[in-house]
């Protein structure tokens, strides 16, 4: 275990000790965002020799695709002369790098309309984000943000590619006598272990037809997500635009353990070690949708990620990539579409979304989504 790590798990064992058994999604906010031991707040996670690849690490093509997507959405609603291009959670800035070069080489009048705001908590990541993007800044103004509700308002296309799965989540456990939220405390030995709370009045958080789930079924909810959810709903209505939510997850409610760590691109335990492996929990799109109907926003999807870029032109993208590159880049090429569209791979686990204001967007189709 890392310096960081031990000190988290004392400083977590001390919490328990002084203030009783934490809900998971307590475990999971200082697991992963303690600002001097969390996960993020400590290292680059991301690529080969990280814990894990996300989709803009595969190829540069998926964040090229995301950066059209975001033109023909600016063109939707009249290419203002001033546009936010918001990215929540950008890891090493990766996707924007690869959207921006691909707007100033295609899309020129939107590349110069463009103000790019990054939301990202990791200090780390802001440096790395920072060096990645340093070739459009003398063309692009970018800033950086911890809360949502601090980006000033205007026009806005907000781009989101596994940030909600990283938000905080409630577990909750049927038992004999009903359900009971999972939360995390103590063994005799002091190493964490899952223990339940009292028993809770199901009407108030679990769905009607998930009420009488067998004895050991798990469901969660995340307030942490539909917040977000809303206040970036409630921006887009009162200043147009438009939200895209790519993540791993499902489309209906239901019951089922999501919580899981990865360290070194294989499981790890989710209670050891906290600070030391990526914690996740599949995103609920059923949830964020209703949120996203609350905050009064026009829905589309989710539909699957390889059905979005199949939209998007991934093949024809590929193709003209692959027009007088080498024999070993061609076969890179045709690895990472595999990747990002193989329905064993990120095709179909992955799921996308998009939420736009009603003024604008009211009844009308959105690229990825016909
Ligand atoms: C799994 S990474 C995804 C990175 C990137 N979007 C990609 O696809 O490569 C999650 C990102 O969200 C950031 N993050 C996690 N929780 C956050 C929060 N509450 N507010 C802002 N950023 C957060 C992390 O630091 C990281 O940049």
């Amino acid at each position: 275990m890392t310096g960081a790590a031990s000190n988290l798990s004392a400083y977590l064992r001390e919490r328990i000790m002084n203030k009783g058994p934490l809900t998971v999604a307590e475990y999971m906010v200082d697991a992963l965002g303690h600002p001097t031991w969390g996960y993020y707040n400590t290292r680059d996670p991301f690529g080969t020799a990280g814990d894990f690849i996300t989709a803009p690490e595969v190829h540069q093509i998926f964040g090229e695709l995301i950066g059209l997507w975001s033109a023909a959405i600016w063109q939707s609603f009249g290419k203002p002369k001033n546009i936010r291009l918001i990215e929540c959670g950008p890891g090493r800035g990766t996707l924007m790098n690869d959207a921006l070069r691909a707007l100033r080489q295609t899309m020129p009048d939107f590349y110069a309309a463009v103000h790019v705001d990054l939301l990202e908590i990791s200090p780390v990541l802001k440096a790395q984000q920072k060096a990645v993007l340093s070739g459009h800044h003398e063309s692009v103004a970018v800033h950086w943000y911890e809360n949502f509700t601090e980006i000033p308002n205007g026009p806005s296309i907000i781009i989101t590619n596994e940030f909600f799965d990283a938000l905080p989540i409630h577990q909750y456990e049927r038992l004999a006598d009903g359900w009971h939220e999972r939360l995390v405390g103590l063994t005799d030995e002091a190493t964490f272990c899952f223990q339940h709370g009292k028993l809770l009045n199901e009407d108030s958080f679990i769905p009607v037809s998930l009420r009488h789930a067998p004895v050991g079924d798990v469901f969660e909810t995340s307030p942490a997500r539909e917040t977000m959810v809303l206040e970036i709903g409630e921006r887009l209505q009162s200043a147009q635009g438009a939200c895209l939510v790519i993540d791993y997850g499902h489309v209906r409610q239901g019951v089922g353990d999501t919580l899981q760590a990865v360290q070194a691109q294989e499981y790890h335990d989710v209670l050891v070690s906290p600070g030391e492996a990526d914690i996740t929990a599949h995103v609920d799109f059923e949830a964020l949708s209703s949120a996203a109907k609350d905050a009064g926003c026009e829905v589309y999807g989710p539909v699957s990620q390889k059905l979005f870029l199949e939209r998007l032109g991934i093949g024809t993208r590929a193709e003209r990539l692959a027009a007088g590159a080498t024999a070993n880049q061609i076969q890179d090429i045709h690895q990472a579409v595999l990747r990002l569209v193989g329905d064993e791979e990120m095709g179909s686990l992955f799921k996308v979304m998009a939420f736009a204001d009603t003024a604008n967007f009211s009844n009308k189709p959105l690229p990825g989504f016909e």
